[in-house]
């Protein structure tokens, strides 16, 4: 090859390579495969080894090509970073309305452009002629420092705007503004590598995306899977925009990536706060940590207007939502027994508040992990409390120790009935090996009588207990015998409870299929496990005689539950419980199978909100009819339905060519449709 030839392929490559960065990285909708993106890039490494002398910065084999440094320069910025004013409740977010319309006067009432708070670190990128120059930390506001060489690492970030066509013209000057992140996901891994390599862990996904972005060495960044989404500018010259909407959606075109599915623009209070009601319940469902959400005045010239104050913005609030971690201390550890028998250390924490709940007690899971993060009594710890999910120690502040903490040790025999404890090969688990261990069955009709199994209301941990320990219940076959007698004989105990209690369970009685099993408390039959289970055989009978190799053959059930299952129905006491549960006016409603085989046995995963019905109702209806509601896309998933403003969960959907359904294509396959 001439090296007028390799100069113009080595531009045309590299042009194509950043085109798929693009529609890969930056609007997650790639149009070429992998594999084709590799060889793009293959041939492009070869040409440029044949003519070294082609190779410039800002190609895209360059990326990770700068050494270590010895530590970072400073950028002072050009137009000061400021920080945002908060808001933690409606009243002070009204406040700010309030403030900006008062500052506006008499000019045209405003539009907001709303978008969510990302939990990462805030960056400037400093595009000249459309090249990246500069890379910066926010720093003091005013300098930051130098990380050019790591942010050339993320993919997402590219070195040259693209020059697409019908985008605006790329400025002469853009600095970007944004926040550098890592995915939640990507997070977990990251942490249980360092935990394998014995490194200190990352509290949250910030700290993780901060310390990556902080490295003196870009191949450590590089591996480090880092994104960025932008959400303002600088300086920007020359500025033709009007709005802040209007630039979001040019620096897209320009090839930068923004939250556009999140990118709301608003006129009233109350379009507001609903959104950012929509972001707050929607949170855990994101692959991204968000810690509220960001209003901002949309029409630049107004900004202009409101200016600023020292620090912070006139025109831009953050609405924090309520935080999912808090600082407190660990005041003992005490052993629980589970219904499995498994024992689980608890810690007892100095009672914290974390996003509006008081958090008392938090799993340590068991002693592989207390030793992993080196949890002693009387630590201090990092405690973190997401969904519905058990709080949970994230870890110790190491620095904050005296030296009386004290390490703990899981006890060898167990604490509720003495029986030395046991630990199968290859699990982490301490099991109680006595099947009549009074903390099995209190464990286990705790588990029976709760909201996702039978729904007894009423009968709370203190009643159970008080009636395993007078020997009035041994298991849930009992519950069904229980006369208002019985429970008067307990303590705090009135006619009115007792008669409550009773009708409770009388009303429990009528139970679907998916219920009764996840009841039944088998190991490995969770709620998934259990919906999967009902839609597939439909009746108790069926499942009862189904063998492993048929279990195996279903999708979502693996060997361990389809061993669990089989020994579970071959026992003779397992059996006369459900004999006894029936007996007893138990009626199962099973899944109704006359409808099409569309819907039954099926997996359906929603994204976004319905119009006709929430969340929880899709997924009754769906249980109802036999089919699955699975929580995430996976190639199991038979069905996406598509609410308004859909996650992530769509585009890959749509990758792995799964059957996307709008909310008319749904109700209509419901049966449900408009005429
Ligand atoms: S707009 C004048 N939008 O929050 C500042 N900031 O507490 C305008 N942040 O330093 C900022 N997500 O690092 C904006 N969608 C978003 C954001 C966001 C995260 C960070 C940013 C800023 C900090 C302010």
């Amino acid at each position: 090859m001439k090296l007028e030839e390799a100069k113009r392929l080595v531009s045309k490559l590299r042009s194509e390579i950043n085109y798929h960065n693009y529609r890969y990285y930056v609007l997650d909708d790639p149009e070429i495969s992998d594999q084709e993106y590799d060889q793009l890039l293959k041939r492009l490494i070869e040409i440029e080894a044949q003519f070294p002398e082609l190779i410039t910065p800002d190609s895209p084999t360059q990326r990770v090509g700068a050494t270590p440094q010895l530590g970072f320069t400073e950028v002072a910025h050009r137009v000061p970073m400021l920080s945002l004013e908060n808001a933690s409740s409606e009243e002070e977010l009204r406040d700010f309305l309030r403030r900006v319309k008062k500052g506006l006067g008499d000019l045209k009432e405003p539009s907001f452009l709303v978008d969510p708070k990302i939990d990462g670190l805030a960056v400037e990128l400093v595009y000249q002629n459309g090249t990246l120059v500069s890379a910066s930390t926010r720093g003091d506001g005013f300098v930051g420092e130098n990380i050019l060489a790591n942010v050339k690492t993320i993919m997402s970030i590219p070195i040259n705007l693209l020059p697409l066509k019908d985008a605006p013209p790329i400025p002469e000057l853009l600095e970007v503004r944004g926040e550098i992140y890592m995915e939640k996901e990507d997070f977990k891994r990251l942490n249980k590598e360092r935990e394998r390599e014995g490194l200190p862990l990352f509290a949250n996904p910030r700290n993780a995306a901060a310390g990556s972005v902080r490295q003196l060495d870009p191949k450590v960044t590089a591996k480090r899977k880092l994104n960025l989404f932008c959400y303002g500018v600088g300086s920007i010259e020359p500025n033709n925009f009007s709005t802040l909407y209007d630039l979001m959606i040019a620096m897209q075109s320009w090839g930068l990536r923004i939250n556009r599915p999140f990118i709301r623009v608003f006129k009233t209070e109350s379009e507001i706060l609903g959104y950012l009601q929509e972001l707050e319940t929607r949170r855990e469902e994101l692959p991204y940590e968000i810690d509220g959400a960001v209003i901002k005045v949309n029409e630049i010239a107004y900004q202009t207007r409101l200016g600023q104050k020292t620090r912070s913005p006139r025109w831009a609030i953050a609405f924090k939502f309520k935080a999912n971690q808090a600082t407190t201390e660990i005041l003992k550890i005490e052993v629980q027994v589970g219904r499995t028998g498994a024992l689980t250390p608890v810690a007892h924490l100095r009672p914290v508040e974390i996003g509006g709940v008081i958090v008392r007690r938090a799993t340590l899971h068991n002693q592989d992990e207390i030793q992993r993060k080196d949890i002693r009594i009387g630590d201090t710890v990092i405690v973190e409390r997401a969904g519905d999910v058990i709080p949970e120690v994230v870890k110790v502040i190491t620095s904050k120790r005296k030296g009386s903490e004290i390490p703990f040790k899981m006890p060898e025999r167990c604490p509720v009935c003495n029986t030395r404890v046991v630990m199968k090969e290859g699990e982490v688990i301490l099991r109680c090996p006595n099947p009549n261990c009074p903390a099995q069955s209190r464990a286990y009709l705790r588990h029976f009588v709760s909201r996702s199994a039978m729904n007894i209301e009423g009968l709370g941990k203190k009643i159970l207990d008080q009636l395993v320990d007078k020997g009035i219940v041994k298991d849930p076959g009992d519950l069904y015998g229980l006369k208002k007698e019985d429970l008067l004989l307990l303590e705090r105990m009135g006619p009115k409870l007792a008669e409550n209690i009773i009708s409770a369970i009388e009303k429990s009685k009528e139970t679907t299929f998916q219920r009764f099993l996840f009841s039944l408390g088998i190991r490995y039959v969770g709620e998934h496990t259990a919906q999967i289970l009902a839609s597939h055989f439909g009746s108790l009978e069926r499942l009862m005689e189904a063998n492993e190799e048929e279990l195996l053959a279903i999708e979502g059930i693996g060997p361990q539950a389809a061993e669990s299952i089989v020994s579970y129905f071959s026992q003779d006491s397992n059996r006369d419980l459900i004999k006894r549960l029936i007996n007893a006016g138990v009626r199962i409603q099973y899944p109704t199978r006359d409808l099409s085989e569309e819907i039954s046995g099926k997996t359906f995963v929603l994204t976004g909100s319905l119009k006709s019905m929430t969340r929880e109702e899709a997924k009754r209806l769906l249980q109802g009819k036999g089919a699955i509601f699975g929580s995430s896309v996976s190639k199991g998933t038979d069905y996406l339905v598509v609410g308004d403003s859909p996650g992530s969960k769509l585009q890959k959907a749509r990758a792995m060519g799964i059957k996307i359904l709008t909310e008319e294509d749904f109700l209509n396959l419901l049966g449900m449709g408009r005429p």
